[in-house]
């Protein structure tokens, strides 16, 4: 693979440029012969999580095909699953530019795109239009000018539009881009939003024929007790997984690098041991009674390896995958 190469070149530009290049440019291939750039085969590693058979256990994290565009091309790629999204109920445009912020020293990457999408009804058509018989993750959040108060109605409304398309569905109440989200991850405002989230989840079942798993997604910047607690609300309400974690408000690990100080999430390497210690703190409080999803700072089968010691069943990569491309994807999978 000759992607060192290629990132040398990509890199010289700024990131939002290049991420829509490449986002165009994955959308136009992933069917056709030229998906041959990046298509490989990865061994296969298979499992069953949530009730569904994954063929191997590394996805893409949510964030990168946030519209659903190309995930023809990152099944070609060789990832057990894809996520598309986070999508909203409508359209919307994210934080001013530049929102990208990548940190080569420390492998990490600052963002504070702000749910950037362009609609659910968008992404509907994408994925019918994929016609992808893999597994696909739908995430799922709020409109930034949706009140607090009705955040629900937003993460309803996107659940009976993808329903019928995803192989199970995440509840991003993570992003720290996304003005109070966070906030939805705690005591009622978290207990409210998961019961009205498992009854919708009931009636499209019986609607539809077909049980679609629901998956929390969480924030590494929590205590070990605020972990305890959270995981208590998705076991008492019947919660089918969670994914830990997003990316963090924290700056140790790029102190004093260019862009170290600007406003946003941090992923990439100096998340990962943040990411595993909420596993760990998720594996005691669970006790098996959900699966974790680990993600944060995987660059390495070993880095993988450490996530499912400390209590994950699968993994997720976006900031490693930026930095190394499609041969991290068969280094994980076959170092596995
Ligand atoms: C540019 C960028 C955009 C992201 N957008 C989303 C998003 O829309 N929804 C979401 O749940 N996570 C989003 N994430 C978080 C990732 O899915 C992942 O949880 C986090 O970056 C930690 O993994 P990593 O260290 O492998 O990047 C985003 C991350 C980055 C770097």
């Amino acid at each position: 693979m000759f992607y060192p190469a290629i990132r040398k070149v990509l890199f010289q530009f700024d990131a939002e440029t290049i991420h829509e290049l490449t986002i165009k440019g994955l959308k136009s291939t992933g069917k056709s012969p030229l998906n041959a750039f990046y298509k490989q085969t990865v061994q296969d590693k298979p499992i069953t999580v949530m009730g569904i058979n994954f063929p191997n256990p590394v996805g893409l994290a949510a964030g990168l095909d946030k519209n659903g565009e190309c995930i023809n091309a990152f099944d070609a790629m060789g990832f057990g699953f894809v996520e598309v999204g986070t999508v909203t109920p409508r359209p919307q445009a994210g934080n001013d530019k530049p929102r990208i912020f990548r940190l080569p020293k420390a492998n990490a990457v600052i963002n504070r795109m702000g749910f950037n999408n362009k609609g659910v009804d968008y992404l509907v058509s994408q994925v019918q239009a994929a016609n992808f018989k893999g597994i696909l993750g739908i995430n799922i959040g709020k409109n930034k000018d949706t009140p607090e108060e009705n955040a629900k109605d937003d993460y309803l409304h996107c659940m009976r539009k993808v329903y019928d398309l995803a192989t199970y569905i995440t509840v991003n109440i993570s992003s720290p881009n996304t003005p109070g989200l966070r906030s939805l991850q705690y005591g009622d405002a978290l207990n409210e939003l998961l019961a009205a989230l498992k009854a919708e989840q009931t009636v499209l079942t019986e609607k539809y024929g077909k049980y679609i798993p629901l998956a929390v997604k969480i924030a590494p910047d929590l205590t070990g007790d605020e972990v305890k607690s959270i995981a208590k609300s998705l076991i008492d309400n019947g919660i089918d997984g969670v994914i830990a974690t997003n990316t963090t408000l924290s700056r140790e690990g790029v102190e004093g690098l260019q862009f170290g100080t600007e406003q946003g999430g941090l992923s990439g390497q100096p998340v990962k041991e943040k990411s595993t210690q909420v596993i760990k703190f998720l594996s005691e409080a669970l006790d098996n009674k959900l699966p974790i999803i680990g993600v944060g700072g995987i660059a390495s089968s070993d880095d993988a390896n450490e996530k499912l010691e400390a209590g994950a069943s699968l993994v997720q990569v976006y900031t490693g995958f930026i930095y190394q491309g499609p041969p991290l994807v068969k280094e994980i999978v076959n170092g596995l």
